[in-house]
């Protein structure tokens, strides 16, 4: 009897063990853990230090102001060909206004968030170069049997912005969250950069944010899963070499599961 309570608790706490190291894969960490800048669970420096994800960090996060400096974000848009649309559109500034405007972000946001997010938005439009999808009224991005969000007579809902917004089931729902007609005004999205980026971060939050935690891989496969398991290698490659390239340029660690 007390030996089979002794080898139940054993085999308890070895499932504790267990279950604990299986999630810690992609972290997920009970509350009361760190995730570590690999994505591992734990209490100690090694987790809750420097480059920590999630929980109970003991570094206080850098606000996005000191992570997406002039010259990160110069670094990137320098990049785009003179004569791209986009280098006289998004700055940094507007980037940070919508930051701010959006709930939640600015405080919440960590170093490999921003490394991915421009990874994503450096591919979306070629270092800022393209506001606008490249042919994109050639295509018709309107769903008609989306009753809630009706395509307005006239208006495309191609690709616009860091994330290219595309769909009219997008920019109506967007428009909602932003409280914006995007539906009846979808150009907004090109022609005010901080609602451009308010877009590209209602995207992020909704839709990409979710999954960051899985791995780079992952947010891929959210913003274009067409591409991943070899619709689309050099995308994928691009964009993992982007995301790389900022994990160096903001010191954090790229961490596991990095292509889809
Ligand atoms: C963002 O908000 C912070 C804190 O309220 C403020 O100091 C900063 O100037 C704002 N930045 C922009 C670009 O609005
Ligand atoms: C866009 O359209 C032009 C003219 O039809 C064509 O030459 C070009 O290849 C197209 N570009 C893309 C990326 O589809
Ligand atoms: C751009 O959009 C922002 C956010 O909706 C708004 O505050 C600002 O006034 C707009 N700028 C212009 C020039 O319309
Ligand atoms: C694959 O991605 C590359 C890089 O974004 C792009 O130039 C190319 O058109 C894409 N190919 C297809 C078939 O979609």
């Amino acid at each position: 009897m007390a030996l089979t309570k002794i080898s139940s608790v054993f085999l308890i706490c070895l499932f504790g063990l267990y279950s604990q190291t299986a999630k810690s894969q992609f972290c997920g960490c009970s509350p009361i853990l760190c995730c570590s800048q690999h994505g591992f669970c734990g209490t100690s420096d090694v987790y809750c230090g420097s480059g920590c994800r999630s929980g109970p960090c003991r570094t206080s996060r850098d606000p996005v102001d000191k992570i997406v400096t002039q010259k990160f974000f110069d670094g990137i848009i320098n990049q785009a060909r003179n004569g791209c649309a986009g280098k006289r559109f998004y700055t940094r500034e507007s980037f940070l206004k919508a930051a701010n405007a959006t709930f939640d972000f600015t405080d919440t946001v960590t170093r490999l968030e921003i490394a991915a997010m421009f990874a994503h938005f450096t591919h979306e439009t070629e270092h800022f170069c393209n506001i606008e999808e490249v042919n994109g009224t050639s295509r018709d991005y309107c769903d008609e049997s989306n009753r809630q969000y009706p395509c307005a007579r006239g208006k495309g809902y191609y690709g616009r912005g860091p994330i290219q917004l595309a769909w009219n089931f997008m920019y109506g729902a967007c428009g909602v969250d932003l409280k914006l007609d995007l539906l009846g005004q979808p150009e907004l999205v090109g022609s005010n950069s901080t609602v451009s980026f308010e877009t590209g971060l209602w995207f992020w939050m909704n839709s990409v944010r979710p999954v960051l935690k899985e791995g780079f891989g992952a947010t891929i496969r959210a913003i274009n899963g067409v591409e991943c398991s070899g619709g689309n290698s050099s995308a994928v490659s691009a964009r993992t070499g982007y995301y790389r390239d900022y994990c160096r340029q903001l010191g954090v660690d790229p961490g596991a599961d990095i292509t889809c």
